[in-house]
């Protein structure tokens, strides 16, 4: 094997530059799965308002399965807009985006939002006045996927993951550190299990020692159950812990 999974990948691309510099996250996927890409952007621009400034210009990139990708770039670079982008809540004005190779703007958007990606906004989005379990089986219940166990079963398995004792099943989520919301986040995105894991800045609010916790805990979703990790970060540190690093240039004017 040439290629392993912690090799570490970084491609630097200008949102103004046509081509992407893809080749050595090309390389790294020929040969860790010989497949094509779980998820991945094909020239894609995207426009605020008809007619306005590009935000996205010609962005292509591949993310594949096994693996955890950091994205990076300053402030306005539009590294939220490429996760709502990837996460299809939003459409690009330009290109594809595509989910095991189909356009997303083809499919089923919704269907795609609550079965195949797991999303972990920087805010968290928790219903704070619900408890802990009540959060995460709304996500559970709104997939429509089938589940083989008791949801407080499930829901008992996702804390441990997380690393939250089961006790915290009946916590209200006003009751818990940030820290804690962020696990609870975690647990809630993967509740219907899956296939890519996108998260905006999930460690911006966290002390070191929670940040490297909740990195372990993306490391093991990619390496152990072959999730695509993708996670937007201004930290170094959690960068260096990816595998792979996808640089976003701010728009030149
Ligand atoms: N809803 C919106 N309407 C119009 N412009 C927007 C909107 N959201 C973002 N933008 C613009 O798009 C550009 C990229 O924003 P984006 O939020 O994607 O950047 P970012 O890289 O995530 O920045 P940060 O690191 O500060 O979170 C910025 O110039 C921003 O002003
Ligand atoms: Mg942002």
């Amino acid at each position: 094997m040439t290629t392993e999974t912690t090799t570490k990948t970084t491609t630097e691309t200008t949102t103004t530059a046509a081509p992407a510099a893809t080749a050595g996250t090309a390389q790294a996927s020929d040969t860790t799965q010989g497949d094509r890409p779980v998820l991945a952007m094909d020239h894609v621009s995207y426009a605020y308002t008809k007619g306005g400034k590009q935000v996205v210009k010609d962005l292509s990139h591949d993310f594949h399965a096994g693996r955890v990708i950091a994205i990076v770039g300053p402030s306005g670079a539009g590294k939220t807009t490429v996760l709502s982008l990837l996460s299809g809540l939003t459409s690009p004005t330009a290109g594809r985006v595509l989910y095991n190779g189909n356009d997303l703007a083809k499919a089923d958007r919704y269907r795609f939002r609550s079965h195949d990606i797991g999303v972990i906004f920087q805010s968290f989005n928790l219903l704070p006045s619900l408890t802990v379990e009540e959060n995460i089986t709304l996500s559970m219940e709104a997939s429509g996927k089938p589940f083989g166990k008791p949801k407080h079963e499930l829901v008992v398995d996702l804390l441990a993951k997380v690393r939250l004792p089961a006790e915290y099943a009946n916590e209200r989520i006003l009751h818990l550190s940030g820290g804690e919301q962020q696990r609870v986040a975690i647990a809630r995105a993967l509740g219907y299990d899956p296939d890519i894991v996108l998260a905006d800045e999930p460690t911006g609010n966290l002390d070191m020692a929670t940040q490297d916790d909740i990195m372990a805990i993306f490391r093991s979703l990619a390496h152990e159950e072959g999730k695509c990790v993708i996670i937007v970060t201004h930290s170094p540190a959690v960068a260096d812990q990816s595998d792979e690093v996808f640089q976003l240039k701010p728009l030149r004017r």
